[in-house]
């Protein structure tokens, strides 16, 4: 079976010039949430019918996908399809059409949905003209309405809200906007039908109308789970279908043995890897393909990005770690800032307000207040003083500084790059390094401090 997406709309109620299923849900386009689940619904040869900022979708989501362009980006939902025509028409099969701005669809449901149709031809010998996905919604408002024969779940008509007479606006099983038509019956219909006089457009819903008079039979399929047939129109429905994604996500690592505190405060994108015993604090931030080991416990306020963090590390308070691993049982923060291409090593310690870039720590260092090691490299064992600060940027390019093993560096000193410091070697506190300390060797630079007696009692008393 091959599919259709429809995302050429312009999405005018989303007041955006951002094509609307470009913008995002947990840092994703929703489109992407889309194309997702129909992958893993299992139909592999989809089209994407674009329009308002085509050139935009296409870029995103490359060419992996066919598209197809609608050139009239208003013409309808019908006209999005016969868009692309050339996609589907020789198949004597079935299509899948599933609405671009419905990002809550769940995998499970295109699958039931095919089973659907099988069950129906092999159990009642009946070969449908379509299926289309369905919900009973406390508020059908918006919608497209479902109009039943009583008693069955034979669709006769869907109807759009701006079309409906009061009594059909009082349904309240609404369309998903998720359709499964077959081809040659669904081409005959995209034919025969008649813009909407309400609006202009040429309704994908009309279809349903044209086969049913043709003596052909479609069916609703009920979604399990009511939310999974949300439009999103504006952004409101944006962060409302976020919120639900969000706690979905929650819940199944949740399932899986991850304990969250105040989850409805912690933000986890659906790229990101958890293992069990994982332990996550309230106002967390989980982003990109983020992988945390057993034991890993990221505590209150922490942003966690594209990075790797081994089993037992700790993340104490409102530290932010981007694209950078982290070792098993190393200790990061409160308030420590880890950027790109940092790995720091098994059992060290990055502690309050640490800045670190592109660097490397071997096991057990310590860096743990007020220091910015910035493309470093840094020994077991070493242990850097509060406010060390590796000048990297000689005001036109980066150095390199390499610290060995079981060094100290005193606090406040400052290691001009490019720099290297042997192991065992000893900086004295508040000495600004220029020359390479040799191993085993003690660098001291500094003024001679003076004690003048008396002086502090003449500064201070009038
Ligand atoms: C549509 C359905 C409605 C259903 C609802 C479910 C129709 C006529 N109505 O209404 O029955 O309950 O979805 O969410 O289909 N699009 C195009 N080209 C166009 C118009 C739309 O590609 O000319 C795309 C949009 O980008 C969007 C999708 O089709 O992704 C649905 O269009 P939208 O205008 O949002 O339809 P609804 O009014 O929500
Ligand atoms: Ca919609």
């Amino acid at each position: 079976m091959k599919a259709v997406v429809l995302a050429a709309g312009k999405g005018t109620r989303f007041k955006s010039d951002k094509p609307k299923v470009l913008h995002e849900i947990l840092g994703k386009p929703m489109l992407w949430y889309v194309l997702n689940t129909v992958r893993q619904g299992g139909i592999e040869d989809i089209a994407v019918v674009v329009g308002h900022g085509a050139e935009e979708v296409k870029k995103t989501f490359g060419d992996e996908f066919a598209y197809f362009v609608q050139e009239n980006p208003k013409g309808g939902t019908a006209d999005a399809v016969l868009a692309s025509v050339d996609f589907w028409r020789n198949a004597e099969d079935y299509l899948l059409i599933i609405n671009g701005d419905s990002p809550l669809v769940t995998s499970d449901t295109i699958k039931n949905m095919q089973r659907f149709l099988t069950l129906v031809e092999e159990y009642e010998k009946v070969e449908l003209a379509g299926v289309v996905l369905t919900s009973v919604l406390q508020d059908p408002t918006g919608y497209g309405r479902i109009v039943k024969e009583e008693g069955t779940d034979r669709i006769l008509r869907i109807v759009e809200e701006k079309d409906a007479t009061p009594q059909e606006r009082n349904i309240r099983e609404v369309n998903g906007g998720v359709y499964i038509f077959y081809i040659p019956y669904l081409l005959e219909a995209l034919f025969k039908i008649k813009p909407s006089e309400a609006t202009g457009e040429l309704y994908l819903t009309d279809v349903v109308d044209y086969m049913v008079s043709k003596g052909y039979e479609i069916r609703s399929f009920m979604a399990s789970d009511p939310t999974e047939v949300l439009g999103v129109n504006t952004r409101w429905e944006l962060s409302f279908a976020e919120n639900i994604l969000r706690l979905k996500l929650i819940k199944y690592w949740a399932q899986r043995g991850v304990t969250f505190h105040i989850p409805e405060t912690v933000w986890i994108e659906p790229d990101v890897s958890l293992s069990k015993n994982v332990e996550v604090y309230p106002n967390v931030f989980l982003k990109g393909r983020t992988r945390l080991s057993e034991g890993v416990v990221v505590k209150t306020g922490a942003v966690v990005r594209d990075s790797e963090l081994s089993e037992n590390v700790v993340v104490e308070p409102y530290s932010v770690i981007e694209k950078s691993k982290v070792e098993r049982g190393a200790k990061v923060g409160p308030y420590a800032h880890i950027r790109e291409r940092t790995r720091v090593g098994e059992k060290s310690e990055v502690g309050n307000f640490v800045e670190v870039k592109r660097s490397t720590f071997g096991k057990r260092v310590k860096a743990k207040h007020l220091a910015y090691i910035g493309d470093a490299e840094v020994g077991d064992g070493t242990n850097v003083g509060a406010g060390v600060v590796t000048a990297n940027y000689d005001g036109r390019k980066k150095h390199r500084t390499e610290i060995g093993k079981n060094v100290f560096v005193g606090s406040n000193s400052l290691l001009v790059a490019p720099i290297k410091l042997g192991d065992f070697a000893y900086v004295a506190g508040g000495s600004v390094v220029t020359k390479d300390v040799p191993e085993e060797a003690l660098a001291v630079e500094r003024a001679e401090l003076r004690i003048l007696k008396g002086r502090g009692k003449k500064l201070l008393k009038p």
